[in-house]
């Protein structure tokens, strides 16, 4: 995506710092970027040489996470907070092609989610996309398309895919899972994946992300644990994401990338 060819600005969108969700976009290998999102992935790749297939495993796990909560679960609405730009096999796709007339809400804090999520999203009557930060769970949740799309009186899928190590401790990430899953009913189900300080190249990690991006949050398999309390955790309970229910086959040994981030959900009674 060239730097000069729109007016970014007048969309709300800073080209001279990465973002979060273009720099996750490098990773997909997606073309939603600009040169500073590379730059700062570079120096992620000297720490991290496997960050691209950690990305993959992000995905992969989404995908298997969100077949399970629109198939076995019966989980017919959804609310994918932090949910980045369009890529493959998003979260309405994959839960539609399970369950047709599934309802998604996309919810993300940058705007070129927004400016990309439109037209992916242009004739799905059943999916949208706000703009809107999760440090402010009740505008989101009292926000008019949430309420349009997602009936708080039927069990929702609750995604944090990827974000809750976006924020700071400070920011209170375990309040704000517990202020959302409070809005939802029994048979809610939350799915959390997050950056995990699994080994010395993640710590290492978190000081590169916390200095070029000024977030990215490793915490301590327990500390993810903790977000699932009150609620049923499924099997396996909270693993590396290729543990998590895997499609096909997982080595016995698990390499730093394969180990770098952890996820699990868990049903609430
Ligand atoms: C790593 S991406 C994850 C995308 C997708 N959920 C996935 O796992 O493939 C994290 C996303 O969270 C968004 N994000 C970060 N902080 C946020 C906040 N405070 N409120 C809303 N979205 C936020 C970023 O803009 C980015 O698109």
């Amino acid at each position: 995506m060239a730097e000069e060819q729109y007016d970014w600005a007048s969309l709300g969108i800073d080209t001279t710092k990465p973002s979060i969700a273009r720099t996750y976009d490098v990773v997909l290998r997606g073309k939603d970027n600009f040169e500073v999102d590379r730059t700062f992935v570079a120096e992620i790749v000297k720490i991290i040489p496997e960050i691209y297939d950690v990305a993959a495993y992000n995905r992969e796990i989404l995908g298997r996470g969100v077949r399970y909560l629109a198939g076995e679960a019966g989980i017919r609405q959804f609310l994918d907070l932090g949910s980045g730009l369009p890529t493959v096999q998003n979260t309405h796709q994959v839960a539609q092609a399970t369950a047709p007339g599934a309802r998604v809400v996309y919810v993300d804090n940058d705007p070129i989610v927004l400016a990309h999520g439109r037209a992916l999203l242009a004739e799905n009557a059943d999916t949208t996309v706000i703009t809107a930060d999760v440090r402010e769970p009740e505008k989101i949740l009292a926000h008019p398309d949430v309420r349009r799309l997602i009936d708080f009186d039927r069990p929702v899928g609750v995604m944090l895919v990827g974000i809750l190590h976006h924020l700071h401790d400070d920011e209170d990430p375990q309040g704000i899972v517990e202020t959302l899953m409070a809005a939802v009913p029994s048979g809610s189900h939350l799915f959390v994946t997050s950056f995990c300080a699994s080994s010395q190249e993640a710590v290492d990690a978190e000081v590169q992300y916390q200095g070029m991006l000024g977030t990215g949050r490793f915490r301590t398999p327990e500390e993810i644990t903790r977000y699932f309390d009150g609620l049923d955790l499924l099997d396996p309970g909270v693993v590396p994401l290729p543990l998590w229910r895997p499609d096909g086959d997982v080595p016995d040994e698990l390499t730093v990338g394969q180990r770098l981030m952890y996820g699990g959900i868990a049903r609430k009674p």
